[in-house]
């Protein structure tokens, strides 16, 4: 998978892609991030990339030309099958949201800041918009972040056996069951005995007993 990032903070995004998984998932070459200075195609020789919003009222715009000039660009290096647009008031990203995208070749992430992008370009030029959750961040870059972690880490190849997605939360609508490691006793507190038993159908089913319970009690709409 390829996805090209449009930001005017890239700084923001390199470490939090440039680690741990995320960093294997490129070394490995199953995934290419690009992160692109949206001021490289700024209106004037300042890097404008704002402006005042019409119809007056606080906060600055992210103008169309330089977005425009951009996405165009871009385009004309790879066909994109989804132009994503991370907004507060975007759909809400679930597992099911990252499962889908994690199918797609290519991807372009647009990150807004100030008041938002010129609702232009959403019009003609957006195909997915994308909350990270109810509250309102300085800018995209950080929920873009956590859109390609969530993408990223699904690419076939990049978790090995140890970390498989298939046992994630949220992967069958239940929340993962609680998980102990050595010494299996410590202070006086002990490892369930079921899992120390050696019986691989009696720890399975133990999980999925705990997963249902904590789903049930922390997360009943997951149930419905
Ligand atoms: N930009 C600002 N806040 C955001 C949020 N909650 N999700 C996605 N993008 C955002």
């Amino acid at each position: 998978m390829h996805i090209d990032i449009l930001t005017v903070l890239p700084e923001l995004l390199e470490s939090p892609l440039g680690h741990s998984i995320m960093k294997r998932a490129q070394d490995k070459g199953h995934l290419t991030v690009q992160v692109h200075q949206l001021r490289k195609w700024a209106v004037n020789a300042y890097g404008q990339v704002d402006d005042y919003q019409y119809g007056g009222g606080a906060g600055m715009v992210m103008m169309c030309e330089p977005l425009v000039a951009a996405i165009e660009e871009l385009q004309k290096e790879r066909t994109y099958d989804a132009v994503i647009y991370m907004t507060p008031d975007g759909e809400r990203l679930e597992q099911r949201t990252a499962n889908r995208l994690s199918l797609k070749e290519n991807l372009l992430i647009i990150c807004g800041h100030y008041k938002g992008i010129d609702q232009r370009v959403r019009d003609h030029f957006v195909t997915h918009e994308i909350s990270i959750g109810d509250y309102v961040l300085s800018g995209g870059e950080l929920a873009a972040a956590v859109l390609v972690d969530a993408i990223g880490r699904l690419l076939p190849g990049v978790l090995n056996d140890e970390t498989s997605a298939l046992t994630d939360s949220f992967q069958d609508n239940l929340l993962a069951p609680p998980v102990y490691t050595r010494p299996a006793e410590f202070r006086d507190w002990k490892v369930p005995d079921i899992l120390l038993s050696g019986d691989p159908k009696k720890v399975e089913d133990w999980r999925h007993e705990q997963a249902l319970k904590r789903t049930q009690e922390r997360r009943p709409d997951l149930l419905q």
